[in-house]
């Protein structure tokens, strides 16, 4: 089993004043995609619309920087960059499509930033 961590801040009372950061976590078996893993925990800013098929991008997430040597990097065939960069809140460094992303057991303990939910 793989655990991964989802970490969102939130800001009680609105949009102004102090964040504060809440997570949940989630054991998947390995081979399990971290978009597989969002929708275990039914998280809302992961809507993966598509289903997986790196389509809608509606999967987008932050990687935890202690952990961006340890995730697979994108693969070049793979039209998840053109989707990436098509977002406001693309981050050179974090982004990824969670539907991209298989868990191994180099990954036990991932965390992984949410946005807020692009639909909403
Ligand atoms: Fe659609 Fe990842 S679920 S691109």
């Amino acid at each position: 089993m793989v655990k991964v961590f989802f970490s969102k801040k939130i800001r009680p009372g609105g949009q102004k004043g102090t964040s504060i950061t809440t997570s949940k976590r989630v054991s998947v078996p390995e081979g399990t995609t971290l978009m597989e893993a969002a929708r275990k925990l039914d998280l809302k800013e992961v809507p993966a619309m598509c289903g997986g098929n790196c389509a809608c991008g509606t999967c987008h997430v932050y990687i935890d920087e202690f952990y961006l040597d340890k995730v697979p990097p994108i693969r070049a065939c793979s039209p998840e960059i053109d989707l990436l960069q098509e977002k406001e809140s693309f981050d050179n460094k974090r982004s990824r499509l969670s539907c991209q992303i298989k868990l191994t057991k180099e990954l036990n303990g991932l965390l992984v930033h949410l946005l807020d939910d692009e639909l909403l």
